[in-house]
């Protein structure tokens, strides 16, 4: 088993991956606190995964809730659901919330067990490969409004993230996918070695090696770790952690919400920003180009949905966290494994990146 740090003082936490983790009641029971544990999956998850959970949680007394699937759930009206299911019991405040699923149920589970009598001990036990390498891990909760994604939320970290790697071999292919855009997304940002690690890897993350997705995991978590670490609430270095996710936001709110998941939105987002940074003169073309190759053997889309024109995308990407004063902020890359926050991108450069013009 590898094991990961998040280092933040007393709410230090640690990221375990392995195979196999789930009924591991020697690894949860002593992240729990109470009592009483509310168990909160969804309708895909909970036949697959909910009874081995359960096991290594005999003796407590455990209360399960489950969602309706889908990120067109992750809303107030479902997050109210989870409140009313722990007011029915009624659940104190030592109960321990466990959120069972992707990044749909650790988001808005987080957030729950954030409001819930203002805070109470929360694990993320991630089931898709999005959620191992990144929503499970540095503290961001949240769900969605109708104009905005991620856009009534709280950091609240949780206790501990137990990543059992066995959970992804039920994973559909196009979900896989989507959790290797956030893979990419790391090497991308800061890491140039596990990007080159990722072109010569690629095929065997797409064919389910084991070993080759724990390493993935793994040096993902890593990085995430290492940027939470040093700025958990996003003053300065983790905006880079939203490499591609003004654009990608905007894809998926225009197109509306679960038509193109959330890594395939990121995907796509990220290629338009290395598309930016190229047309603003930071970044080479042959880089552009070496970009959406990953992208694109890993199973991702790389080009935008024709339905967005420029002043949709426009008015979406103004309801994002990094817009200041009404100016949009964008992650933006010098190169392969350096990325920054710009604002002084030319705006017409954005439109000719937002009309798909050649080259993209
Ligand atoms: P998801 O939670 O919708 O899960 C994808 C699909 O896979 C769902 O249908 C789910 O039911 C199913 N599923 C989950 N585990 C499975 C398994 N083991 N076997 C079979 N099916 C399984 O989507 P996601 O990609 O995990 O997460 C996307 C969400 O995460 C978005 O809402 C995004 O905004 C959020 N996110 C948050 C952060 C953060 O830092 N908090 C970071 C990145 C993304
Ligand atoms: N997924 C971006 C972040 O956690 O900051």
């Amino acid at each position: 088993m590898s094991v990961l740090n998040v280092e933040l003082g007393e709410r230090s936490y640690p990221i375990h991956i392995a195979q196999g983790l789930l009924g591991n009641a020697e690894l949860i029971r002593p992240f729990i606190s109470g009592h009483q544990v509310m168990v909160v999956s969804n309708e895909t998850v909970a036949p697959l995964y909910l009874d081995t959970l359960l096991q290594s949680l005999t003796g407590l007394q455990v209360h399960t809730h489950i969602l309706p699937d889908g990120e067109e759930f992750k809303n107030l009206e479902v997050l109210d659901g989870i409140f009313d299911a722990l007011l029915r019991v009624p659940c104190d405040r030592q109960t321990t919330m466990i959120a069972l699923g992707g990044g749909v149920v650790g988001d808005i589970t987080g957030f729950a067990a954030a409001c819930y009598q203002r805070g109470v001990p929360f694990i993320q036990i991630p089931t898709t490969l999005l959620a191992q390498v990144d929503s499970s891990v540095g503290g961001k909760t949240a769900v969605n409004h109708p104009r905005g994604k991620n856009m009534i939320g709280a950091f609240y970290q949780p206790r501990c993230v137990i990543a059992d790697i066995s959970t992804l071999n039920t994973l559909d292919d196009r979900q896989l996918s989507a959790g290797l855009a956030e893979v990419i997304k790391y090497g991308l940002i800061r890491d140039l070695d596990f990007f080159v690690w990722l072109e010569k890897n690629i095929d065997r993350l797409c064919q389910r090696d084991p070993e080759v997705l724990a390493e993935a995991i793994h040096r993902s978590c890593a990085n995430k770790a290492e940027v939470v670490a040093e700025d958990e609430l996003e003053g300065g270095v983790r905006a880079l952690l939203n490499l591609g996710h003004t654009f990608g936001h905007a894809i998926e709110v225009g197109m509306g919400y679960g038509n193109w998941l959330h890594g395939e939105a990121v995907a796509t987002g990220m290629l338009m920003a290395a598309d930016l940074s190229c047309r603003s003169g930071w970044i080479s073309r042959q880089a552009v180009r070496r970009i959406a190759t990953l992208l694109e053997r890993a199973g991702l889309p790389v080009v935008p949905p024709a339905e967005l024109d420029v002043e949709r995308y426009l008015q979406l990407m103004m309801v994002d966290k990094k817009v200041v004063d009404g100016h949009i902020r964008l992650v933006l890359l010098k190169d392969i494994g350096d990325a920054f926050v710009s604002d002084g991108y030319d705006s017409d450069l954005l439109r000719q990146t937002l009309a798909g013009q050649p080259p993209l």
